[in-house]
């Protein structure tokens, strides 16, 4: 192991904090993963093996977790990790030239990072904000109605030191090591500062609230759904195609010929 050994009490101090929560130590990984990105700003094998020792697992079952998750990072990331929003629908209201702008303005692509450590750049997923796409994010913060002048302004204010502000969340924006502590368990304390949900994610509710539309009522009080189908109870199984039954002497609720 390499992390200094105030560095390792440290961190090991907090790890049992953080296992303590769960009722089994492996379920901690995922924060303990963010736990040692927060040191050193990615997962490093040192990161790994901390984590494997710390919940009596193996470092390739740390490895396969971490590798699947793109959150951790197995590279060092910018001070502030930019990520431009590039599903479906942010990428027709723009996300996609955003990202084609942005990649030419900075010089770098997917999960790298600028020169000067400041900026990386990373291709996301949806974000759960269509309402405001194309989006993009600053170490996990919101930046909504986004345009190509504007994330490149935001890119180069960023680098320059400038103050920047979320559209919504936080009055300002912490480090990526920071934002990693605080997804490991830790908060700063500023999760309900500035503007929460805004205007167009309410506008379902306000719309509801004015013509006196309410949700369906719940399932509860409800009489239990019957027991699970037994397969011999079965006798005309689903079709494979349209207008075709699985073939053969298929027997009723078997599963060959089926995509599995
Ligand atoms: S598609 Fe970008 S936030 Fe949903």
């Amino acid at each position: 192991m390499t992390f200094e050994p105030e560095v390792r009490e440290r961190l090991e101090r907090d790890a049992k904090q953080i296992i303590g929560r769960y009722p089994k130590p492996r379920s901690a990984l995922l924060p303990l993963l963010h736990l040692v990105q927060s040191e050193e700003g990615h997962v490093s094998q040192d990161g790994i093996e901390f984590c494997a020792e710390q919940l009596g697992i193996t470092p390739a079952q740390v490895t396969g977790v971490s590798t699947f998750y793109t959150q951790y990072k197995h590279e060092p990331v910018g001070e502030f990790h930019v990520g431009v929003c590039i599903n479906t629908l942010c990428a027709v209201m723009g996300g996609d030239q955003i990202w084609n702008e942005l990649t030419e303005h900075t010089g770098v692509g997917h999960d790298e990072a600028t020169a000067d450590g400041k900026v990386s750049l990373e291709r996301i997923e949806c974000n759960a904000a269509c309402d405001f796409a194309p989006v993009m994010m600053v170490n996990w913060e919101f930046f909504d109605n986004m345009t190509p002048e504007k994330a490149k302004r935001l890119v180069d204010d960023l680098r320059s030191g400038k103050q920047v502000l979320p559209s919504r969340g936080p009055d300002r924006l912490c480090s990526w090591k920071d934002a990693s502590r605080v997804l490991a368990g830790f908060p700063d304390g500023r999760a309900h500062e500035g503007v929460q949900a805004g205007p167009e994610s309410l506008r379902g509710l306000e719309l509801a609230k004015q013509r006196g539309w309410q949700a369906p009522s719940s399932d509860t009080g409800k009489a239990a759904p019957d027991e699970p189908v037994q397969p011999r109870e079965i006798t005309d199984p689903p079709p494979n195609e349209p207008g075709k039954p699985i073939g053969g002497d298929v027997k009723p609720g078997s599963q060959e010929g089926r995509n599995q």
